[in-house]
């Protein structure tokens, strides 16, 4: 949900801001702006739209901020884009996150003479840090106050023109790190925006201050104004820059990389996982939290934590979490399930059961994200960036964390591990030209259809809903996923000739429950088409058969990826924007 990129150094400002804000861009690209110091003159340059240009139409300077935006208040156009003047047009802010009192804040400073430009809540901070630098000497005094006035998540960056190289920032929610390179000092949500110039980095904390004078910066406690120490970080060394290789998209890269990814979730050693075991066997009950794509990996973890290790797992998406608040103990464990680590839903409920005395574990990808930091037992899942909206390569990586974890509670270790290199070398096989031609081949077939059902059941209950989200993400088609159980009870009456319905099938107890499913739907007309283990591939029942990966206990998974590629080449078959799709945002840090 928007990004936020500055710059003080040596190099060419404007260029290392446009170079962060196109890593950024997933993270909102509805528009995006750049401001520069230019001599005590601020220049401007925003833009609607993807970032395709190579260099901004701005003067060469040592400092500037940037932006890029996910609408939250107010339409899609250049006015309404950061960074934004203050009236004087001596700073310009840029802001992550929503005012959620900017109504009652807007009226107090249009009652004091104020006007506004834009409709975003984002002028309200800066018309409100201009009336804060009347009894306030400093700018950076004037943001600090007028940031402590601020409810909600934000996090700000100011560009000051009255100083050379002058920048303020403070973070409250969305994420901000700070890097110290040897060319100059970088801001930005992601540090993956200034990987590639340093890995020494800070990660900010809520209410830090940072304020970059030149070649120094200092950090303050936003609430008090004390000076604060702060610990600088090493990245991981193999973070670099990213690129689609030789991909056409994001997406069809990583998808690809699963076959990688599923192993590097599994690189922990039987010593690594003793802390969470322990704390899984001394909870009272095991919550597993997330949204989205990561509150369906919530389900399949909880899954195997409940199949695999008789444990109390329950699986509750972190936006409905507060309805279990009434029943959560401090002896309960919750484990917050993540790609960014910045999910503001799951932050939240995150806060309320430290508040309980909970102990806290996630599974994420991003190291040094909040949900990373403010975890008790902290388990990464090294996918590496994850750049396109749609959630892929994490999706089975958190499973195959939760897979391992459940395995090695019943002293399954080894075992475990050895299904996971089977998964990974099955899809190593999967991934060819033969297979691709095949789903190519049915989403051709279906391109025209608008509803789409798929069931599952078991191991395939959580996939078949985090098969229908992903193909929703990309192609805009109505995908509903279910469990096969629940057919009968109602769904069936929307099947009529035609209907395409997806079947995933494994090698287990439940294949005969989706055949009968399966006979149901065809009986009323249904086209239908079978997703799994090829032993089915004859079965009657099925029109058309999607063989996967598949694989004994991480069927399920193999399962998944096949939907992956449906959603893929549906999109692409249909023209759609694939590893930005509209109205979406690949971090969502607003509640
Ligand atoms: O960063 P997170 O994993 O916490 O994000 C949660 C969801 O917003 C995310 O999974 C979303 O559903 C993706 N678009 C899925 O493809």
């Amino acid at each position: 949900m928007c990004g936020i990129v500055g710059y003080v150094g040596k190099k060419n400002s404007s260029d290392i801001v446009l170079d962060g804000l196109k890593t950024l861009e997933y993270r909102g690209y509805d528009s995006w702006g750049i401001a520069v110091n230019d001599n005590g003159k601020l220049d401007v340059f925003k833009k609607v739209g993807e970032i395709n240009i190579k260099k901004v139409p701005l003067p060469k300077t040592s400092s500037a901020i940037g932006h890029t935006r996910w609408a939250t208040h107010g339409g899609v156009n250049e006015i309404n884009a950061h960074p934004h003047f203050s009236t004087r047009r001596d700073f310009v802010l840029a802001q992550n996150g929503i005012v959620e009192n900017y109504q009652d804040l807007k009226g107090k400073l249009i009652m004091k003479g104020y006007t506004f430009d834009t409709e975003t809540d984002t002028e309200v901070i800066v018309r409100l840090i201009e009336e804060k630098r009347k009894s306030n000497e400093t700018l950076k005094d004037s943001v600090r106050d007028a940031f402590n006035e601020l409810e909600g998540r934000n996090t700000v960056i100011v560009l000051d023109s009255s100083k050379e190289d002058h920048i303020i920032a403070v973070r409250n929610g969305s994420p901000l790190v700070l890097g110290i390179g040897k060319d100059g000092i970088f801001l930005a949500s992601d540090a993956l925006a200034f990987a590639k110039y340093t890995k020494d980095v800070v990660f900010l904390d809520n209410y830090d201050l940072v304020e970059i004078n030149g070649n120094e910066f200092k950090i303050y406690d936003a609430k008090s104004g004390i000076r604060k120490e702060y610990k600088v970080t090493k990245l991981n060394n193999k973070i670099k820059g990213i690129s689609k290789g030789k991909y056409s998209h994001f997406m069809i890269k990583e998808i690809v990389e699963q076959k990688d990814t599923v192993l590097k979730a599994a690189e922990y050693s039987e010593d690594d996982l003793k802390a969470i075991i322990e704390a899984v066997r001394n909870a009272n009950r095991v919550y597993i939290t997330g949204a989205g794509t990561a509150g369906f990996a919530s389900g399949q973890i909880a899954y195997y934590l409940r199949n695999i290790a008789k444990v109390d797992a329950l699986d509750v998406r972190s936006y409905d979490f507060e309805t279990f608040l009434p029943i959560l103990t401090k002896n309960d464990l919750v484990i917050a399930v993540s790609q960014s680590g910045e999910t503001a839903d799951t932050i939240e409920i995150l806060e309320f059961a430290k508040e309980k005395g909970c102990k806290i574990g996630c599974i994420v990808n991003v190291e040094g994200s909040t949900i990373h930091r403010m975890s008790d037992y902290k388990y990464l899942i090294h996918a590496g960036p994850e750049i396109c909206v749609a959630s892929t390569k994490v999706f089975t990586s958190q499973c195959v964390f939760g897979y391992l974890l459940a395995k090695s509670m019943v002293n399954e270790y080894k075992e475990a591990k050895s299904y996971i290199q089977d998964l990974s070398d099955g899809l190593s096989d999967y991934f060819n030209e033969k297979s691709f031609k095949h789903i190519k081949k049915l989403a051709k077939k279906i391109k025209d259809n608008e509803h789409f059902f798929i069931l599952g059941k078991g191991q395939n209950s959580y996939i078949s809903l985090e098969g229908a989200l992903k193909v929703k993400e990309i192609s805009y088609k109505h995908f509903e996923g279910f469990s096969a159980g629940e057919l009968k009870h109602g769904v069936i009456a929307l099947v009529e000739d035609d209907t395409p319905v997806f079947s995933i099938i494994s090698d287990d107890k439940d294949s005969k429950d989706i055949i009968s499913a399966t006979e149901e739907v065809k009986a009323r007309g249904a086209f239908t088409v079978g997703v799994g283990d090829s032993k089915f591939k004859n079965e009657s029942c099925f029109k058309y058969f999607l063989p996967t990966a598949s694989n004994k206990e991480l069927s399920g998974l193999a399962n998944v990826v096949a939907f992956q590629l449906l959603s893929y080449f549906l999109a692409d078959s249909l023209g759609n924007s694939i590893d930005k799709p509209r109205n979406l945002a690949k971090s969502v840090t607003v509640k």
